[in-house]
């Protein structure tokens, strides 16, 4: 599929966007562990959520959808059964990392696969801890590649210190942890985004939070009712398009505002960006609220690694309106880019060339230097949902169409995006 974004002249509105995809996958996971009936409002049905649905059931789950709405029949800590067949992951890391995590406590075997790009990224990153807490896990290339095949039980618990920043490799440990005899600890040096945490307090699960670290203990979890809250990575791509939009004026409601999340509100703001937080509020532990963006005149800024966890998803889309910026836009300690759903230095680099950007790669991120000016032209999405959402955000301000290939893979994180983009563009 190839979508075509026109040049506009306004951005104005008020919407709501999709659901968190991070949460979303949580809720689906410890639902079905859980014991007891979950419901699960706001849920995000893209494909990466749709396939820890799939796979859930694989297990021996009944999960019904209506749309947004799920009701999962969970069966229990123990309470999974062996999957007849391969689980499918999809193109979704978090839903193959999390649930490695969660088959690890099992004593029957799994294989859980996914699509030519998650077959490329690293899994050693969560086969090496769940191995050291007494998973066999195997798969290609000496076990660091999917296809993974999970036979686990007896588990211990570790103390872990992450070697890369990872929400999802610190939430595999953790749900092996529900599992495992001790404590698990988990250390990082700069908070990831913290879901797992706080939706494992919120279906009762014990565990305690000390300074950079998480300690769990075995415990049940029980059945709960979960509002998901809108992905403000999704909401980034509107709130960026927005800020860089002269007369730009957008309010976006019902956004998850979890501090280890909140990094692109951060580098808008530094950036210039006119950013309010309207009507918060709390629900299963996660904070909501509105964001207001006022557009204006930008200037490009250094982001260095501190703020990477916070703020790595948004990145491309950063990448995007750089070039609208004055000045250059530095962006360092990203190098985990190198490993998502593709290349996503490579890809930005190369594709806002195509559009007449001064884009170079850096050992560990990019650095762009704004002009104001975007040419049109025909580029490439590399299956990324990120990246084809960042290029279409390119296009709003092209001087002719740009023309995205391969769009379809926006549906895994953001169904209805080409529908909201052309609700608040005139
Ligand atoms: C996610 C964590 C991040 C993020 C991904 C979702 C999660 O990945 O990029 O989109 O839900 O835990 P890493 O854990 O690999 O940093």
């Amino acid at each position: 599929m190839m979508l075509t974004v026109n040049r506009v002249e306004r951005i104005q509105g008020r919407i709501q966007v999709p659901g968190d995809k991070s949460i979303s996958h949580r809720a689906v996971m410890f639902a079905s562990i859980a014991k007891g009936k979950s419901t699960i409002e706001g849920f995000l049905p893209g494909e990466d959520c749709l396939s820890t649905v799939a796979c859930c059931r694989g297990l021996g789950i009944d999960i019904k959808q209506e749309g947004t709405f799920l009701e999962v029949q969970g069966k229990g800590q123990y309470g999974l059964q062996e999957p007849e067949n391969l689980l499918d992951a999809g193109n979704s890391g978090t839903t193959m990392r999390l649930l490695s995590g969660i088959l690890a406590g099992q004593s029957f075997l799994s294989v859980i696969t996914g699509d030519g790009s998650l077959r490329k990224r690293p899994m050693a990153r969560i086969a090496n801890p769940l191995r050291q807490m007494g998973a066999k896990i195997d798969g290609r290339v000496g076990g660091k590649l999917a296809p993974l095949i999970i036979r686990g039980g007896n588990l211990e618990g570790i103390d872990y210190t992450l070697p890369v920043p990872s929400a999802q490799v610190k939430s595999a440990i953790l749900l092996a942890g529900l599992y495992a005899s001790g404590e698990t600890i988990v250390r990082e040096e700069f908070l990831s985004r913290d879901h797992t945490e706080r939706m494992l307090q919120f279906f009762g699960g014990n565990l305690e939070r000390r300074d950079g670290s998480v300690v769990l203990k075995k415990s049940e979890l029980y059945g709960q009712s979960v509002k998901v809250p809108g992905d403000i990575s999704s909401a980034a791509f509107f709130m960026a398009a927005a800020a860089a939009m002269p007369g730009g004026h957008l309010i976006i409601e019902d956004v998850g505002l979890n501090p280890t999340r909140t990094g692109i509100i951060d580098v808008l703001r530094e950036m210039g960006a006119h950013i309010r937080i309207d009507n918060i509020y709390s629900s299963g532990g996660e904070d909501l609220g509105t964001v207001i963006v006022e557009g204006g005149k930008l200037k490009g800024i250094t982001i260095t690694k501190e703020i990477m966890p916070r703020l790595i998803d948004e990145v491309p889309v950063i990448a995007a309106i750089s070039a609208l910026a004055e000045g250059t836009m530095r962006i360092t300690g990203a190098e985990e880019l190198k490993v998502k759903e593709s290349n996503r230095i490579a890809a930005m680099v190369t594709e806002l060339k195509k559009l007449g950007i001064q884009a170079e790669e850096l050992e560990d991120g990019m650095e762009i230097t704004g002009t104001g000016r975007i040419s049109g032209g025909v580029v490439e999405s590399y299956g990324d949902h990120r990246i084809a959402m960042a290029m279409a955000v390119c296009g709003l301000f092209a001087q002719e169409p740009v023309q995205i290939q391969n769009s379809e893979c926006i549906a895994v994180s953001f169904p209805g995006f080409e529908k909201t983009l052309k609700e608040i563009t005139w």
